[in-house]
């Protein structure tokens, strides 16, 4: 029996009451609340012959990238199999995307998410997971592109517009298109105060383009709409960046101690990769941050084999190098050069690419080979997109680059890399650094002095 959800969907479940909790499951999930795995378990055990929720859940489980809930998200992609005779054409694409997620081929799900969207351009999930994929796999212009094509199609008296918007903003902010992604960020936000995704895209905006100041008011004044949120601890990353930049160590430090790492973080993949992110730039910065890599490698080590997904890999390298856990690093490289050799999957190519290249680079830079460090990151730097996520996660690559070069004394190398950091984000003051440390190293102390006052007044300012 066919019936519909909010947005007029079709369905093909016979109660519209388990329909209607589904949707407000999806909500949570757009909105970053509540467990909405869970309630999607509750909603699942009460209608076993829901080929929507098993589709739901086994969706939000390919967004995970983690093997614990590999079992999990097979089962609920075989329950929903089972049902497949019973399911509308949107429903078998749905389970055609997981399937082929399951089977490695991250892009063939994408294709099958995009077609539902195109038939169905009401489809949030279906949105929502092509756009988190696009993310996840490095597809800037799909970020943008997947709500692009659709957006003309709602209006803000549909259920759900503000997410629509929040997607949309965060694609464009991606594509530097800083302006339209501000715009409809913060319309999602006048919405939806409580829009944690929103709130991150205009983030990401103020970040992109150097307001630091902006960006801390942006983040505190809206604490009490994240901050109890299951995206509060990439949000508090976000806010600690922002410090980063003005060279305010003391505040980064609290706020990975009191917020990053709090228990109930412990063991959370995404608290994991944004802790080794930052410790790692501060690594970069020269600054000691005593026993905190100890408690994150211990985090890390068990997933240092599991060539799931590259971007996991390189973080979990930033941590073992740092706590010279050398077993631990060669674990992980011999796992992924294993894998490399026999895999077909997306992920493999991700590796190839860019994870086990960066991989290398850390070890090195770790080691202080920073020469070998240069030399295996500059073939390679302008294809990190396609290790995945943003751009301003990405951008720990740049900057270790540019840190070797500083340390192999190769200053004219780095003098070019600062230059092109300040043409794309001249407000940072960590950027002017790097162009006075290069002129420094050349000699040219008068204007390693003009950088280094840039830098301050920006502080000042
Ligand atoms: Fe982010």
């Amino acid at each position: 029996m066919t019936r519909h959800d909010c947005r007029n969907v079709p369905v093909s479940h016979h109660d519209q009451s388990a329909i209607d909790r589904l949707d407000g499951l999806l909500e949570d999930s757009l909105a970053f609340a509540g467990d909405p795995v869970a309630g999607a378990d509750a909603l699942l055990a009460e209608h076993p012959d829901f080929i929507m929720g098993h589709c739901f859940k086994a969706g939000l489980l390919t967004q995970s990238m983690e093997v614990r809930i590999y079992d999990e998200m097979v089962s609920s992609v075989e329950a929903a199999e089972k049902l497949a005779p019973n399911a509308n054409e949107r429903e078998r694409g749905h389970i055609a995307a997981v399937r082929a997620w399951i089977d490695g081929d991250f892009s063939l799900a994408v294709q099958h998410w995009e077609e539902v969207v195109i038939a169905c351009p009401h489809d949030l999930l279906a949105l929502q997971l092509v756009h988190l994929s696009d993310v996840l796999l490095g597809d800037t212009l799909g970020q943008r592109d997947s709500v692009a094509r659709v957006f003309p199609l709602w209006d803000e008296d549909m259920p759900g517009y503000e997410f629509v918007l929040g997607l949309y903003s965060f694609g464009l902010e991606e594509n530097r298109d800083f302006s339209r992604a501000e715009e409809l960020g913060r319309r999602a936000v006048a919405m939806r105060p409580a829009h944690p995704y929103a709130i991150h895209a205009v983030a990401h905006v103020l970040e992109m383009s150097g307001r630091q100041s902006g960006g801390i008011w942006w983040m505190t004044s809206r604490t009490a709409d994240w901050a109890d949120s299951n995206f509060d601890n990439h949000l508090w990353w976000h806010l600690a960046l922002f410090h980063l930049d003005l060279n305010q160590i003391d505040t980064v430090l609290s706020i990975y101690d009191n917020h990053l790492r709090q228990r109930d973080h412990i063991g959370d993949k995404y608290s994991e990769l944004d802790s080794a992110a930052l410790l790692w730039r501060l690594n970069l910065l020269g600054i000691d941050v005593g026993a905190r890599w100890r408690e994150l490698a211990d985090s890390w080590e068990p997933s240092a084999t599991d060539t799931l997904y590259a971007f996991n890999d390189v973080h979990a390298m930033m941590t073992f190098v740092s706590d010279n856990r050398t077993q631990a690093a060669s674990r992980l490289l011999n796992a992924n050069e294993r894998y490399v050799d026999h895999a077909t999957d997306a992920n493999a190519a991700m590796s190839r690419i860019i994870g086990l290249p960066f991989s290398r680079a850390l070890q090195a830079f770790a080691a202080g080979r920073y020469d070998e460090c240069v030399d295996t990151m500059i073939p390679v730097r302008y294809r990190t997109h396609r290790l995945g996520g943003s751009a301003a996660q990405r951008d720990i690559i740049g900057w270790t680059l540019l840190e070797a070069a500083l340390r192999a004394k190769r200053y004219r190398l780095a003098l070019a890399l600062a230059h092109e950091r300040c043409g794309t984000k001249p407000t940072s003051p960590q950027n002017w650094n790097f162009v006075a440390r290069a002129h420094k190293g050349l000699g040219n102390d008068a204007l390693a002095g003009k950088a280094e006052a840039r830098a301050e007044s920006l502080i000042a300012a």
